[in-house]
């Protein structure tokens, strides 16, 4: 039997539109829409592609939206007055620093730099210890597992007693959704394991999971016997295995992506899986704006 796809395209889709109808509607009755501002550092190809997508989804969804590039050489002090200046710019409501940053800036020194009130990525220790502690306390969850626990609750999937299994302890992926997941409260309240790269049978873990979440960065590494019959598996990997002409533009070469997970093999033995690319992917910026959205609802005090 073929698993039922969990599409992010599809549930971004969806959010988005409610996230453009929340904005119109805070427009008209407060006057203000979200503000975001993106910091990228230097012309990495890959950073300037996730922005250009950062902001092309903040303009779709109304925000005010600014880019602010910096040469590769800006000094740490600079870059640390720069966030200071949208720390106290009224009409900002998100502060993202495009990550990875050139090697002579201490990237934890920047990110701490940020407002907790404005960091809608997440990543301040002040928004950590706020999603460790749960419930009323959490901001602003980090983009990518606030997007896995999306998809697994917009399939219908049940968390509540549910093992849930983590492939990887990264602090972007690994570690936040094993902490979400075992919160009290709806899409949660699971049995929650970690395993990892010292983890000694990683196949007997991955058996046990009714919900099978893997952010390892090995392509293909889950194979389908170690999938349980009937699970939802969510593949969070996106690993560069090749180039292919473009569909769009034969004399164009573009990735071939492969997750971390066997899928083709998976999907006869899961009961919902998510494809690579197509699945978690679309999911971060979506919930970039949310969390965007969710800083303006605050300082309004309507969140
Ligand atoms: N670089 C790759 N992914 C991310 C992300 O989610 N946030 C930031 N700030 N930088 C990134």
């Amino acid at each position: 039997m073929s698993a039922k796809l969990i599409k992010g395209t599809e549930i971004r889709e969806a959010i988005l539109e409610e996230i453009t109808k929340e904005v119109a509607e805070i427009k008209e009755k407060h006057g203000v829409v979200p503000g975001l501002v993106t910091i990228l550092v230097g012309e990495n190809p890959a950073s300037i592609s996730y922005v250009t997508l950062k902001i092309k989804t903040a303009h779709r969804v109304g925000f005010t939206e600014i880019q602010d590039s910096q040469p590769v050489d800006i000094s740490e002090a600079d870059l640390l007055a720069l966030i200071d200046k949208y720390n106290n710019d009224d009409s900002i409501n998100g502060i993202l620093v495009q990550l990875p940053l050139p090697k002579h800036v201490n990237e934890k020194k920047v990110l701490n730099a940020i407002n907790p009130d404005k960091d809608v990525d997440g990543f301040h220790p002040v928004n950590v210890g706020r999603l460790m502690i749960g419930g009323d306390e959490v901001r602003f969850p980090p983009c990518t597992p606030a997007g896995i626990q999306e998809m697994i609750v917009r399939a219908g999937v049940e968390t509540s007693g549910a093992e849930v299994v983590v492939v990887g302890r990264s602090n972007i992926v690994g570690k936040p959704i094993a902490n979400m997941m075992l919160q009290k409260g709806p899409g949660a309240n699971s049995t929650v394991t970690v395993v990892h790269t010292r983890t000694k049978d990683l196949a007997a873990h991955c058996q046990r999971a009714d919900i099978l979440i893997v952010a390892a960065g090995v392509p293909g590494l889950v194979k389908p016997e170690w999938i349980k019959q009937g699970s939802c598996v969510i593949d969070v990997g996106v690993n560069r295995v090749g180039e292919k002409p473009s569909a769009k533009d034969p004399n164009k070469m573009v990735a071939i992506l492969k997750g971390d997970v066997d899928f083709d093999a998976a999907k006869e033995i899961a009961g919902s899986i998510t494809p690579v690319p197509g699945g978690v992917g679309p999911m971060t910026i979506t919930m970039l704006m949310r969390n965007t959205l969710k800083s303006l609802k605050f300082k309004l005090g309507i969140a």
